[in-house]
């Protein structure tokens, strides 16, 4: 039995995400969803697995260090897959506080949890996932394409913030051996997602 933290479990792409696990994999696993419902997140999108054993909802914020300790100890979590963030690029120019507090304090806040309940272990047979985005590398030239060796080149407060939560998961991989794995997708669109960030709606965000 493998136990999950998944962060942002409402929004998008993580509800997307749950649903795949208990589709697939429900009975060899238990799901804890820690969502703190901002406009993005949305409880019902994963709702049909309330009242199931393996799953369970926790209304809360990744920068509550109190709250994510308790969750790691009361949980034996294996594996932490890290969606939750602001994620909306006009808003993260309108003001940018609220991004950094998640997408940096908060993934520190999850970092430094894991590692403290994991290393006595050696880690052994844990994961920590960040998922990062490919807005962290910029603009691109009308030609070419990003590799995982180009370099950062974040544009806006919000890929600026990814960037920062994204090399602190690496510099938590380097220093602590914690064992990490960064994605950096592009844009998904599909079902679940806040109409604001439809790719009719938006000026480039997620
Ligand atoms: N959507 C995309 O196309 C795309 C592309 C690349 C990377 N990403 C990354 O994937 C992840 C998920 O993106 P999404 O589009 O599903 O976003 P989303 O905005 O739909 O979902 C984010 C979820 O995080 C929750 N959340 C926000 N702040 C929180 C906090 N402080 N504590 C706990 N929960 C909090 C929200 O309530 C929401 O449910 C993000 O990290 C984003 O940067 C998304």
């Amino acid at each position: 039995m493998k136990n999950y933290l998944v962060t942002g479990g409402a929004g998008f792409i993580g509800s997307n995400y749950i649903h795949y696990l208990m589709e697939n994999f429900e009975k060899d696993i238990n799901v804890i969803n820690l969502d703190a419902l901002t406009y993005c997140g949305n409880r019902s999108n994963v709702s049909i697995y309330e009242g199931n054993n393996h799953y369970c909802f926790i209304q809360g914020d990744i920068c509550d260090e109190k709250l994510i300790k308790k969750i790691f100890h009361e949980n034996d979590i294996d594996y932490v897959i890290h969606f939750a963030a602001q994620t909306h690029v006009d808003r993260s120019i309108a003001s940018a506080y609220e991004f950094a507090n998640t997408n940096i304090i908060g993934t520190l806040n999850l970092l430094n949890t894991a590692k403290e309940a994991w290393e006595s272990s050696n880690y052994n047979g844990k994961r920590f996932l960040y998922v990062s985005t490919d807005e962290v590398y910029g603009e691109l030239p009308a030609e070419g394409y990003f590799t995982e060796d180009t370099p950062l080149r974040p544009r806006n407060p919000y890929s600026a913030s990814k960037a920062a939560g994204d090399m602190m998961a690496h510099a938590f991989y380097e220093t602590h051996h914690l064992p990490v794995v960064i994605t950096r997708c592009s844009n998904n669109y599909g079902p679940y997602q806040n109409a604001e960030k439809f790719i009719m709606l938006g000026t480039g965000s997620m």
